[in-house]
Parts: structure tokens; sequence; C-alpha cells
């Protein structure tokens, strides 16, 4: 395994050669860093499970250079998933569709829809593009993380994550930080209405303004049905609780204008909700680089991305 860190044309122009070798690319988007695989090669799909010790009835996203590439993955889109597409595409949106024959088990989990994703990052847009010159459909890409524990946000924490389980010829895509930093919001498009089966930062909001549809449904306090949204999901090593400390040396996480409580150790201060989603995932993985036991998290309020927050801090808070 290989981290490129100047992702020239010339070096992304390789990687799409692995992944056509049946290699697996982990690369940047937007949201999280994904680990990428042909998602027509069986063989590498299986190593995208066996790599994360996923489940396999875990579906996976397919990760395509344009909303053109649609028509191969699905079929009898509707209008409301195309108008969503057009507008949020390329971006943290992923579009679950009536699937297309090319869209194997492997990748569904046996189910019968297919999540289409266009991300929003140079790197991984070319890619993309260059893969599907050399005659790929598309590439699958669940977040390069073993499974349960916190997605990468940086190529250092994927890295962390797989380095001990990719192979040589594996790549890592180094593009300094996502932007960002949590994963993209989850629509199933299958139904008369979209239905929000993760929150992100495509919010509600903005999906019922461009739709013109109302009854798209929020996750909190829902029961769903997405798998791999098991509750045990995006946790850290550590005890994650939320609520000021209930005891001293525990690390914390909360906005800037949260005073840090006595004998606490600080892991994130930002002033803002976006910067709290781009710094949250980086502030649990240093708790566990520090050893500390329990990390003490002050949820944002109010809505839009502070929903996708709550949504993840929900789950890092009943890993364990
Ligand atoms: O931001 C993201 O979406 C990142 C980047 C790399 O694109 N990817 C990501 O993938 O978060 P992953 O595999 O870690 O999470 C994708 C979620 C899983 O919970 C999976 O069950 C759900 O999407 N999913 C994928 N395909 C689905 C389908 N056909 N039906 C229902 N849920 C699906
Ligand atoms: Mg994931």
């Amino acid at each position: 395994m290989q981290t490129i860190s100047n992702c020239t044309p010339s070096e992304i122009q390789k990687a799409a050669e692995a992944l056509v070798d049946g290699k697996l690319v982990a690369f940047p988007t937007e949201t999280v860093y994904g680990l990428g695989a042909d998602a027509k090669n069986q063989g590498a799909i299986a190593r995208i499970y066996s790599v994360k010790a996923r489940p396999v009835n875990h579906p996976l996203i397919v990760h395509i250079s344009s909303i053109n590439q649609v028509e191969k993955w699905a079929t009898d889109s509707s209008e409301y998933a195309l108008d969503l597409a057009r507008h949020f595409w390329p971006g943290p949106i992923t579009l679950i569709l009536k699937k297309s024959r090319l869209a194997i088990d492997a990748i569904t989990g046996g189910q019968d829809a297919v999540g289409l994703r266009v991300p929003l990052n140079p790197v991984a847009l070319n890619l993309l593009a260059e893969f599907e010159k050399l005659g790929g459909s598309g590439v699958v890409a669940p977040s390069a993380n073993r499974f349960g524990s916190v997605s990468p946000t940086s190529a250092k924490a994927v890295e962390a994550e797989l380095g001990n389980f990719m192979e040589k010829g594996d790549l890592i895509l180094n593009d300094g930080p996502c932007l960002i930093g949590i994963e993209s919001t989850i629509v199933d498009c299958t139904k008369d209405a979209p239905i929000i089966l993760r929150p992100g930062a495509v919010t509600t909001e903005m999906i019922e303004q461009v739709t013109g549809l109302k009854n798209t449904v929020d996750l909190e306090g829902q029961k769903v049905r997405v798998p791999g949204q098991m509750a045990s999901h995006y946790s850290p090593k550590a005890v994650v609780e939320l609520g000021m400390p209930t005891q001293q040396g525990g690390g914390f996480i909360a906005l800037a204008d949260v005073e840090s409580p006595a004998g606490a150790l600080r892991l994130a201060a930002p002033i803002s909700i976006e910067e709290y989603a781009r710094v949250l995932y980086k502030a649990l993985r240093l708790g566990d680089e520090l050893g500390l036991e329990r990390i003490f998290v002050i949820e944002p309020q109010g809505g839009g991305l502070a929903v996708a927050i709550r949504d993840r801090l929900k789950k890092a808070a009943s890993g364990k």
C-alpha cells in the first residue's frame, strides 16, 4: 500500500489503472475518505468487505463522475430524484434508486435498490472520470474505516484505520482534510416522496425546497431501516458521553463558547456548526491517540447540519 500526496494527473491516471486491475484505492471526497473498488469486480468488492471487516449485507454506494452515469446503474428514477441529482451533484447527497442489472448483489446487499453519488472533490472526480475512460462504470466506496469505527477525514486517518489490511498495489490518494467532515445525506428515492435515511450537509429543508415535497422524514427519534445504520456506528475506542463531564480527566468537545470544565482536556472548540462537522471525527481520533477512556461532548443545537452532527454523536455514544 502506498500513499500518494501529490495527486497530479499522471498519479490519478495510475490510480484509475489500479482500480481496473482490481486494486483498492482510498480517495478523498468532500465528506469523508472512501475506500474505492471497481463496482463491477466481485473480487475487489469482496476485499473491501474484508479490509473493513464489514458484514456483507451492508450495501455500498456507487460513486460516478456525473449525472450522465445514472441510467447505467438505476432504472425508473422519479423526477424528484433527478431534480435532487441535478441540484446537488457533485455534492454530499447519496440517492437510493431502483437498481439496474449492472448493480450486482455484492453492491446492494441483495436489495433491489442502489445508492449513487457524485462526490465534490477534484481528485475524486478526476479519478472517476479517468476510470470511466478506461471502460469502468463506477467505483464503490464505503467510508475508509474499519466497521463501526469513526470515518476518516484525512489520509493519515485512513492509514491508521486500514494500513495494516491493505496490500501491495493498493493506494491512498491524499488531498488533505475533508471540507465537510461527516458522511453524505442518504435519501431513499424509491417511494412517492423522498425519505432521509441518514442526515448530512444537504438538509431536510434543502431537499423539501428542491423537490417541493413535504413528506421527507427526519431520522431523529425514528426507527431506521437502512442496513448499516445500527446504533454502534461512528465510535472511537473511548466511551463517548453526551453532556457535561461526570468525572475528572476525560476529553471535551463543544462549541467554542462553551468553557472547558476543570480537569477536562479540550479536543476541539469549533466556532461554527460547519467547523464542528469538519473537526469532530479528528477530535474523536485525537482522544483515542491520547489514550483517553472517556470523551464528553456537548451537542450543537438547532436544525440543518446540527441534526446530522447529533445523529452521529448519538450513535458514537451508544457504541460501547
Ligand atoms: O459520504 C459518504 O457517503 C461516504 C463517501 C466515501 O462517499 N461514504 C459512506 O459509505 O459513508 P458507507 O458505506 O460508510 O455508508 C453508506 C451507507 C451505509 O449505511 C449503507 O447501508 C447505506 O449507505 N446504503 C448504501 N446503499 C444502500 C441501498 N441500496 N439501500 C439502502 N442503504 C444503502
Ligand atoms: Mg461508513
